[in-house]
């Protein structure tokens, strides 16, 4: 058998499904490109016919990346196959991922149907979208519940009509490790055509077993893993690709191999972090902020002796710094340029100077600099903005017409406008565009809501061109219009908006 385990991540997909991680389609290009760095195979860039922004991001990303596979999911459904094969038109090597149900609370509950039913859907599914594309995965979705006899049933004939992989997904993260891997077995033995497709394994984390499960999958004969970065996904996540990924270099005696840069796991596991706003919790294996932290002192007497003695990884596999070089306020520029260079950051001697001012500020307040202050400097959030919202009044509502009365402080000095819009965020914009005096224009603008009894507050985020170049700007507010602001102001400030603003001030004044 091949000892070549293929990475399959579903970062973009499964794990952007969860409530306000939404990213926009500039961020999900960001995180393909990081992902094809890291030498995954394949990357499931989404669900286009769930919406346009999918559709437009799958369509982005098979432009943008040339090396892994792209992906794109839709249910035993024509239309999603067709606009599925539409969206990977530019991609260099494209996979249609199909699939339905196959335990028999989906097939009863879900499609009110029969088991020849839902798998004569499937194979008409992996029929219909082999007439666009070669490579084509099955999910036989809440494979971990459903019964291994009809599941092999299911497996040989989507193999018969074309499918080269064959994902077995524990879609309700149900099983235990040793009852998925039986499932493989099964199939691998039970199939009579499983040779000529890849058995895939799909877990969730619901029960705190995905990566058990995953692992159980590979060592009974699957040879693709779905995966996510910091295991994110719905409910309790995916299985985590920095797990799999370290358990196979861990585990030498296996003999699987994979493709994975395993040094580039931090960085990007914190540019995900950052971008979904999903803290990593600090005992997560590989990329929490404790997995290398020893604090005891008989364990950090022991690290000292051997490192071996309390750590199976060493951390600098992974991409986190060896714990020698700390980062604080007596640092120097070498020290910052080799932290910033292990984040990704590569910078000139003038914008290390500019890092490294902005590095003494924060340093001087905090005692230690981590990795992710180290993110928000170079993204600009530390560094106090120079334009900010210092008072907003609103009048909305039905018959009213929406004015929006806006007070910034800019460099200190404060400015005020009202205007009226087509609504109260509208106003609100066009107040901030008439103290800037400056053409910004709005191009992407999305609202979540977080709810929870007692703090339900609004996640805004904007993308805007100024200049034909692009910023992207998060706000968060239990008021929907200061957060919409907010963000607005956010996005703004990165222009390096100070000369527009010393510009605009004078004429700019309500
Ligand atoms: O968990 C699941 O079953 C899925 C499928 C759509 C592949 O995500
Ligand atoms: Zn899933």
């Amino acid at each position: 058998m091949d000892n070549k385990i293929f990475f399959f991540d579903t970062t973009l997909r499964d794990g952007e499904q969860v409530p306000g991680c939404q990213l926009n389609t500039h961020e999900k290009v960001e995180v393909a490109r990081q992902l094809e760095a890291l030498g995954v195979d394949v990357i499931e860039a989404g669900f286009p016919v769930s919406s346009p922004g999918d559709f437009e991001s799958v369509v982005a990303i098979s432009k943008a990346v040339r090396f892994p596979t792209i992906c794109a999911l839709t249910r035993a459904v024509e239309k999603d196959i067709e606009v599925a094969a539409e969206s990977l038109r530019f991609a260099k090597h494209k996979r249609i991922h199909t699939g339905i149900g196959s335990s028999d609370y989906h097939i009863k509950y879900k499609f009110n149907s029969t088991r020849d039913q839902v798998l004569e859907r499937g194979v008409a599914a992996v029929k219909f979208a082999k007439k666009f594309v070669e490579d084509i995965e099955f999910y036989c979705e809440d494979a971990g519940r459903a019964d291994n006899e009809f599941l092999a049933r299911m497996v040989e004939a989507v193999i018969a009509a074309g499918a080269t992989v064959v994902n077995i997904p524990d879609t309700t993260g149900y099983c235990l490790p040793e009852e998925y891997g039986r499932k493989i077995r099964y199939l691998m033995e039970n199939v009579k055509n499983v040779d000529k497709a890849i058995l895939s394994c799909h877990c969730h984390n619901d029960l705190g077993m995905a990566t058990a499960n995953t692992i159980a999958g590979v060592l009974n004969g699957a040879r693709q893993v779905e995966v996510t970065i910091n295991g994110i996904g719905e409910r309790a996540g995916n299985t985590s690709l920095e797990e799999v990924a370290m358990i196979l270099k861990t585990h030498k005696h296996l003999d699987l191999q994979c493709g994975i840069e395993t040094q580039r796991i931090y960085p990007l596991s914190l540019l995900i972090s950052k971008m979904m706003r999903m803290p990593i919790q600090p005992n997560k294996a590989i990329v929490g902020r404790n997995a290398f932290a020893h604090s005891s002192g008989i364990h950090q007497d022991g690290v000292l002796k051997h490192r071996e003695n309390y750590e199976i990884i060493d951390p600098e596999d992974v991409g986190v710094p060896a714990s020698s070089i700390v980062l604080t306020a007596r640092s120097g520029k070498a020290a910052l340029r080799h932290h910033l260079e292990r984040l990704g950051y590569h910078l000139t001697k003038e914008t290390l100077q500019e890092a490294y001012e902005k590095f003494l500020e924060v340093a001087d307040s905090k005692k230690e600099i981590a990795d992710e202050d180290l993110v928000r400097i170079m993204d600009g959030e530390l560094h106090h903005a120079a334009i900010e919202l210092n008072r907003l009044q609103v009048t909305c509502g039905k018959s009213a017409s929406p004015t929006a009365t806006v007070e910034l402080l800019i460099n200190g000095e404060l400015r005020r406008a009202s205007e009226i819009g087509n609504g109260p965020v509208n106003a609100a914009f066009r107040a901030v565009d008439r103290i800037l005096n400056e053409q910004i224009d709005l191009e992407e603008y999305l609202v979540q809501s977080n709810i929870n009894r007692s703090y339900d507050t609004a996640k805004v985020h904007v993308r805007i061109n100024h200049h034909n170049r692009s910023f992207i700007g998060f706000g968060v507010d239990t008021d929907i219009v200061t957060a919409s602001v907010e963000a607005y102001l956010n996005a703004i400030n990165k222009i390096g908006i100070l000369k527009v603003a010393d510009a605009g001030t004078s004429k700019a004044m309500a």
